[in-house]
């Protein structure tokens, strides 16, 4: 059989915005199928039965057929190794728990190389899973030893990779409701610090913590004393104690509250170092020593009989509530206690060490607290049980079964402003209560601690019971209103896609916006500015210039140059945007690298710019190339097309549809709206104004006119601010001797 050399993989980019194969970011893969070129799947011996015997859910794949077994038929038939990679990637990412739908190889104009791009929403899984797809498919390919361990250590290697990179689960179930929500996000660390939103309507999370979580509440929150005391203040039931000094004033406390007590640090999380039901001065002094060690204080307070609830307060409300069980082994009289533990306990698939498992392994070991339970019932974990003999291991932390409907008003009551007495707009509340169907009161319960940040794994993934929305609900809680295009989170964001004069362009629309009263960045070849301050010298017509001002908090607009290298380099650094401008096809003669050569070939890549516009934007297209403006069907929005030839056939018969133009007539900017035309206010005669303004085309101001309309910026002032622009770089720069404000290194020279 031939032996076939290694697919080249020629490039890796990963297009971190949209781009021209889809809205959402892609890891593209440039390849080389080398003597592949000439085997297709069909011509490899074996191959296909190879590489399903390996990757059995490959079935599952549609293809382009566009039902089961698409992908298997697609093989069998003859279809080339990219195309298979494609698939092979694809599937090792779903196995790995991060399932991705989109995927895509096309020819180039160079024989064997091949485009092949796949959705990733992390690049580093994204890149893990494209290694080891690539080595799976080469071992198909050459008959080579590959097995089911062999598929299972590619699938870890991945899922390593999502653990390591990836949100955790948390956060991923709010940023995912954002996204239901049409709300962007960009992650701000490798971690779990997330902006929801761009600009100024930005809201930043991290984890279960929001903008609104008041970093004194969260201090309180983490002294449960200084905690109880507030929440007593305000007639919150909580079990009354008091902070000891040692072993001996424990008891002593103990004593005067009444047993039965529990000892507890004041200021661990996690249940480590608690202790409960504690009735002997034994096991209270016992229970001060594995305190100790865990916080800073340690307090004995009244045990509250009943179970250990969690409820979940999100703003003025109990979104979700589990109910703690009380997890025990039963003894056979011939297993130990440990190994009890781990056949009825460890071996439950939702217990497992990594954070996306609902509940956690049991080590005797290492867990002094169950050390001490098992010691207060005579046992350790070499003793033998007598069979059928319960034994208490855990009687806290396992929050089993949701029970967000039986929660009775007034412990929902309790608990909701526990949250906002201590100041936390998210807060899991730990309640002790025999019945939490019935008021706190009656029955003795009371809330024992408030958790700034509380984890949401337990009401997303419930042993018991339905999950709860509470991603949703934190989203909500962060977006109450929408602007007004019912759009949350969203600041106007204006991209200008094109080569010919576009920095000017920008500047333009900026200096417009800027004029109706919104904090404007803007990110084009000139550099980087916040309102009219120049913050970056270098050309920034590019994807991470675009992110600086999105991320910025004071922005309120922003205007974003991009030319066809950075959508095919990076993709767009938004993923939707109030009006798109595109002004030409031309710079097609720098892009060999992307097997561009012709400008015809820059309509696919430009068209990103029109593809995102927001349905309540619009589109600001040249009608003077017919091909621009043959962009305005991909629109979402409205389509503004511009033309200083008002005879231009794409023009006239835009207008003709009743469509919004601006155009040029008897030396005047005038704005048509179908047949209605009207003179821009505010603006005199063009060739008075190009006598000013010698730096910028005529059509430019054209598109800058549209952009302002669009944006419905007073016609009157975009006409007085046009003619109010400085078109002359430099001289703008001067007036506002800048250089002071800079940064060294982005001096001006
Ligand atoms: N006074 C108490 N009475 C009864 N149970 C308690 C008491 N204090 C704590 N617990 C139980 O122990 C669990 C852990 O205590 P908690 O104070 O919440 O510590 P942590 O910060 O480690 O979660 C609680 O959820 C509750 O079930
Ligand atoms: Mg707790």
């Amino acid at each position: 059989m031939t032996r076939f050399d290694d697919i080249r993989l020629l490039r890796i980019q990963y297009l971190r915005g949209p781009n021209l194969w889809t809205y959402r970011p892609v890891l593209e893969v440039w390849l080389d199928l080398g003597e592949l070129e000439d085997f297709p799947s069909n011509l490899i011996d074996g191959f296909t039965a190879r590489l399903t015997g390996l990757l059995p859910a490959l079935i599952e794949h549609h293809c382009g057929v566009g039902e089961r077994g698409g992908f298997i038929q697609r093989l069998t038939e003859g279809t080339w190794a990219g195309h298979v990679l494609e698939h092979v990637v694809i599937e090792l990412l779903n196995l790995a728990g991060m399932p991705t739908g989109f995927g895509q190889t096309r020819s180039t104009s160079k024989h064997g190389v091949y485009r092949m791009v796949f959705r990733a929403r992390d690049e580093q899984v994204a890149r893990a899973a494209l290694a080891e797809g690539h080595r799976l498919l080469m071992a198909a390919i050459n008959d080579d030893p590959f097995d089911a361990a062999a598929v299972q250590r590619a699938v870890d290697v991945v899922r390593e990779k999502v653990e390591d990179c990836y949100l955790g689960p948390s956060t991923a179930c709010i940023v995912g409701a954002a996204t239901d929500r049409g709300i962007p996000h960009m992650r701000l660390n490798s971690g779990n610090l997330v902006q929801l939103g761009y600009g100024a309507s930005q809201q930043r999370i991290w984890t279960a913590e929001t903008d609104y979580t008041s970093a004194i509440g969260e201090s309180i929150a983490s002294d449960k004393e200084l905690t109880k005391s507030l929440l007593a203040a305000c007639g919150v039931p909580v079990p009354e104690g008091q902070v000891v000094a040692d072993a001996e004033a424990a008891w002593e406390a103990a004593e005067e509250i009444g047993l039965p007590v529990a000892v507890k640090p004041s200021d661990a999380n996690h249940g480590r170092g608690v202790s409960l039901e504690l009735t002997t001065r034994e096991e209270v002094e016992a229970a001060f020593a594995v305190a100790e060690p865990e916080g800073s204080d340690v307090m004995v307070e009244r045990f509250v009989r009943g179970h250990e609830h969690r409820l979940l307060v999100v703003g003025d409300r109990v979104i979700a509530a589990a109910r703690g069980e009380i997890i025990s082994v039963t003894g056979d009289g011939r297993s130990t206690v440990a190994e009890l533990i781990d056949s009825q306990l460890n071996s439950d698939p939702r217990r497992g060490v990594h954070e996306e498992f609902p509940l956690d392994h049991i080590d005797i070991a290492t867990d002094a607290k169950l050390q001490l339970e098992l010691k207060r019932q005579g046992l350790s974990g070499s003793a033998v049980p007598t069979s059928g003999r319960v034994v208490t291991i855990q009687r806290n932390g396992n929050m089993a079964a949701d029970c967000t409907d039986q929660v009775h008003p007034e412990v929902a009551h309790a608990a909701v402003l526990a949250a906002r007495v201590v100041g936390l707009d998210i807060a899991g509340i730990d309640l002790v209560a025999e019945d939490i169907g019935r008021p706190l009161a009656a029955q003795g319960g009371a809330i024992v601690e408030v958790n700034a940040g509380p984890g949401l794994l337990m009401h997303l993934k419930p042993a018991v019971g339905s999950p709860r929305p509470v991603g949703r609900a934190i989203c909500d809680h962060l977006f109450p209103d929408t602007d007004a295009n019912g759009l949350p989170g969203r600041i106007p964001v204006v991209g200008v896609a094109g080569s010919r004069d576009t920095a000017v362009l920008a500047r333009l629309v900026a200096w417009l916006i800027g004029l109706g009263g919104r904090l404007t960045g803007l990110a084009c070849g000139d550099g980087l500015f916040i309102e009219r301050r120049r913050v970056d010298i270098r050309d920034c017509a590019n994807w991470d210039a675009g992110r600086r001002l999105l991320m910025n908090r004071a922005v309120q607009a922003v205007v974003i140059e991009n030319g066809a290298q950075t959508i095919l380099r990076d993709g767009l650094a938004y993923d939707r945007c109030e009006v798109g401008i595109v002004t030409d096809l031309e710079g097609a003669s720098g892009l060999a690298e992307f097997d561009i050569t012709e400008s015809d070939q820059l309509v696919r890549v430009l068209r990103t710019q029109v593809d995102v516009v927001l349905p309540g934007g619009a589109a600001v297209l040249n009608a003077a190339d017919p091909r621009v403006a043959g962009l305005a069907p991909l629109c979402d929005g409205d389509v503004i097309l511009y033309a200083v030839d008002p005879q231009v056939e794409a023009l006239t018969k835009h207008q003709a549809a009743g469509g919004r133009a601006v155009l040029v007539r008897q030396d005047r900017v005038v704005l048509a709206k179908g047949s209605s035309e009207s003179f821009l206010p505010g603006l005199g005669r063009l060739t008075v104004w190009r006598t000013t303004h010698a730096g910028v085309d005529l059509s430019s101001l054209l598109a800058a006119v549209a952009a302002g309309w669009a944006l419905g910026i007073p016609l009157n002032l975009i006409g007085a601010g046009v003619e109010a622009f400085e078109a002359d770089f430099q001289a703008a720069l001067d007036s506002l001797q800048l250089s002071q404000t800079l940064a060294p290194e982005h001096q001006l020279v």
